[in-house]
Formats: C-alpha cells, structure tokens, sequence
C-alpha cells in the first residue's frame, strides 16, 4: 500500500524526493509517482513542487558490458595464459575495440602475430564501474567522464516531486465515495462524505472492435453473390428521388394508388424537381396519355405537376429505370446490373413491416431474353443463398408483363412463403427509353431484412433495425455464411 507508506514516511519527515524515494525503496519511479498522484486527490493532504534531475543512464550498450564484460576484459579472457593469435581475436566481436583498449591498458601485447598476457593480475574496472551506475551508486568523476567517451552511459533528465505534508495533512485518510447514491441523498448522509474528484485525465475504455450491423453481413454476402455471377453495382445513392423516375418511368399511372400519400412519402422541401431529359419526358408523357410502341396507354391527361413531386423512393426500380436510361443513351451493351440499399413506405408498422426497409434488386439486359431465362438467373441466385425449392406465381406490376411472385419452402415455417417479386419490362417502359426494340430486360427484387431475419432468427423486425435495436445482438451476431 504505497500511499499509506508515503503518509507514514512524511509523518515522521519534512519532505521527500520521489526520484530517490523510488530508488532506495528499490520500486519503479513511475507506480510511486501514480501513488502521488492519488493522494493528491485528497485535497490539501500534500503538497508537491516539481524537480528535475540528471541521471545517467547506461546505454544498451553499456548494459552489454555491464552484463557480458567489457571487450578489452574478454579479449584477455581470450589470451589466456597460452596466448592467441592475433587473427583469432580479430574474428571475435569484441575483437577489435578490445585488442585496442586491451594495449593500451598494457594487459596484452603482440609479439610476431600472437597475442600474450603481460599483466597477471587484471580486474574489468569499466563493467564494475558500470554495475555501479546502474545500481544508482556514484562513481568518480574520471571514471564517468571516459564512460561517456565510450557512448557506454548518457545523461537523462528525470522528472519527480518534491513532496511535503499539505496544510491538511492526515495520516488517516477518509474513504472517498466514488459515487453519489440516491440513499445518500435520502438519509443526509452524503454532507459527511468525501467524495473522490473527477479524473478528466484518465483514458477511457478502449471498444475491442468495430462491428457490421447484421443487415450488413447478409448485405456483402449477397454482393459476393451478386459479383460471382457476373453483376456490377447500381449507384444507389439518391433516396429523394423525383415521381418522374420513381413511377412515371416506369409506365405507373399517374392515379395508381400506390402514388397516394397514404402509401407514398413525399417530400416537401423542396418539393419539385424540374430537370428531366426533355424529349425522354415528352416520350413518357405520349405513351401514358396517347400510348405507342403498339401499346394503347391508359388514355388519360398526363401531368408535369405530378411527375414533378419529389418522394423517399418507394423501391430500388428508380435506380434501375435511371440505369437503363443511361444504358439506352450511352449506346446499348449487354448488361447485369444490381443494387441494395434502402427504400421507403408509409407502411403501417408491425413485426414484420417497418417504414424503411432494404431492397436487393437484379436487373439482366439482353437481345431476346426470356421469361425462361429469368427464371434460370434467380434460380441461380437463390441456389447460392442455400434456398433450393422454388416456385412461382403470375402477378401483377405495372412496369412489368409478365410478372411473377417467387416463393420458397420455408422448413421452419412449414409453409410457401414470398421471398421475392419479378417480371420483364415492359416495352411500354423501355422503347421511350431507346432502347432496342430486340433488347428485352429482366428485373427481380426482395428486401434484405426478410433472408437476415431468417438466417438470424430474428422474429421482429424491431430488434433488427430502428432505435430499439439492442447492441449485443450487432455486436455478437456471427459473420454471415449462407450455406451455398
Ligand atoms: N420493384 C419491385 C418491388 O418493389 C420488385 C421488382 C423489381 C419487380 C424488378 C420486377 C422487376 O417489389
């Protein structure tokens, strides 16, 4: 118990300095001045002034000597009573300083390329001289002096305390209470208390690691999927996105109910976009109004106003229609393209519904494709996510003819459940574009939280995203290794 030992010793001294308290107590310097340091916590209990010493120190070099000998001493080791020859001591690491030093001591001498002992009688002064230092004994001053020519000891200035009794000075330090307690407050007790001070010194706890939210696992893993297969990834990077592109674009009439406030967020600063390819525009506008490409439109008034609101995207099909457009402008290539990433519905809230929400969307364009050929991609991409049952069911998407439903045997449940939505575009939404009219391109989506909630086995959606997440569940969920 340091502390206690420092208040016994002043009790019976003036003061001490920590430099030498630490040597002749034989501890390290640094636990003594931490022991200081907590005592001063104490208000008044010490008094401390700052003081600098010079020390030596022994180089690591002079730690060598010190531990092995100097080389002038080894090299008459070496010699022996039978002598050696000189080229032998030269071979050695101590060989050259000490053959030198060892001449100049008159220990050794040469005669025709063999070394011999002139002196019988030798003690290694610089290792004993060494030893001394380091055990904090003083040496002359000579002696010191022609160490330092050695680079074998350097001067270190040491930082310590003086310290002396504080105007509180006390032998019998109170327990100092950590922390304030609601049964301190009730009983009065804390006004006889001392309470510790704050530490604003001290380190705070290092975290071990970072971690991948679980949504996030399952996410790479999916693009590993997706780039084995050949895919690119989309820029999803725009959540605001423009009806224009959200819907429009995609051949959604312009009184479909999925535009309603009701499932739709729209956004109200700033509420418009105003900058769209023009002439791709007045396309989309003629074949919801007029129709076209063999089609015969919905045959209604069409509306800027509407095309103009601004909404959170409702799915990652904005990303794909923004793509394709691309595609059509940059000069068709054949193309596999995909995105995850997040998306939002003014869904009413349940275990399994949430207002964001992640979709993984896939989108193949080719000349020719065909249903057959979209079935054959995801049967792929699920075979890959370990889900080898699948089946499928005619469905309805306005930007999609014809669509299906994709459902999976889901053991645990027992049952068919919908794990996906797909189809082929329709010309109605790509030849606007211009697009070829030979290319045809397949799309299909699912959202990320379903695979993550069953390969977690997360029941509610609320302990996987949202402010109810608990932490231990990111922190201790494993990587994700879908069963290929
Ligand atoms: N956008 C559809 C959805 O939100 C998924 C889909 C993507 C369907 C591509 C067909 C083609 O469910």
């Amino acid at each position: 118990n340091f502390p206690q030992q420092i208040l016994d010793l002043l009790a019976s001294s003036t003061e001490f300095n920590s430099i030498e308290l630490a040597q002749q107590w034989k501890v390290d310097h640094q636990k003594l001045i931490g022991a200081i340091k907590s005592l001063l916590a104490n208000e008044g209990v010490l008094a401390t002034k700052d003081v600098t010493e010079k020390r030596l120190e022994l180089t690591n070099e002079g730690v060598q000597f010190a531990n092995e000998g100097s080389p002038e001493f080894l090299v008459f080791q070496f010699v022996g009573t039978e002598g050696a020859a000189q080229a032998d001591i030269m071979k050695q690491p101590f060989g050259k300083i000490g053959m030198a030093k060892a001449m100049q001591a008159k220990w050794v001498a040469v005669d025709k390329g063999t070394v011999v002992r002139k002196s019988t009688d030798v003690v290694d002064s610089t290792r004993k001289y060494l030893e001394s230092l380091r055990l904090g004994e003083d040496v002359d001053e000579n002696q010191k002096k022609e160490l330092k020519k050695r680079k074998l000891i350097s001067e270190v200035n040491i930082k310590g305390l003086l310290v002396s009794k504080g105007e509180s000075f006390t032998t019998n330090l109170a327990k100092q209470e950590a922390d304030l307690t609601p049964e301190m407050i009730a009983s009065g007790s804390w006004k006889n208390k001392q309470f510790k001070k704050y530490n604003f010194e001290s380190l705070g706890v290092v975290p071990s690691s970072g971690h991948l939210h679980p949504l996030m696992k399952v996410r790479s893993e999916f693009r590993q999927i997706f780039f084995s297969m050949g895919f690119s990834e989309m820029a999803t990077n725009r959540y605001v996105e423009s009806s224009f592109w959200n819907f429009d674009a995609l051949f959604q009439p312009q009184q479909h109910p999925a535009r309603d406030a009701h499932d739709t967020f729209f956004v109200s600063d700033p509420a418009i976009s105003t900058k769209f390819p023009e002439d791709y525009l007045e396309r989309v506008k003629t074949v919801h109004s007029k129709g076209g490409y063999g089609s015969a439109g919905y045959n209604y008034d069409w509306k800027i106003e509407e095309a103009q609101k601004n909404v959170l995207r409702t799915h990652t099909t904005a990303v794909s229609a923004r793509q394709l457009y691309q595609l059509a402008q940059e000069g068709f290539r054949p193309s596999k393209l995909f995105s995850i990433d997040r998306v939002f519905r003014n869904e009413t809230l349940d275990a399994t519904h949430l207002a964001e929400f992640h979709q993984v969307e896939g989108v193949i364009a080719e000349k020719n494709l065909s249903l057959a050929h979209l079935i054959g991609v995801f049967t792929e991409f699920f075979k890959k996510l370990g889900i080898t049952n699948l089946r499928f069911k005619p469905t309805y998407n306005p930007y999609t003819e014809p669509s299906m439903e994709i459902f999976a045997y889901h053991q645990g449940l027992a049952k068919w459940v919908e794990i996906g939505n797909s189809g082929m575009f329709r010309p109605e939404m790509l030849l606007p574009m211009g697009l070829p009219a030979d290319v045809n391109v397949a799309g299909y989506g699912l959202s990320l939280e379903r695979p993550t909630m069953i390969k977690y086995g997360i029941n509610n959606i609320r302990d996987l995203f949202g402010s109810k997440i608990d932490l231990d569940v990111v922190y201790n969920t494993p990587i994700c290794r879908l069963d290929k």
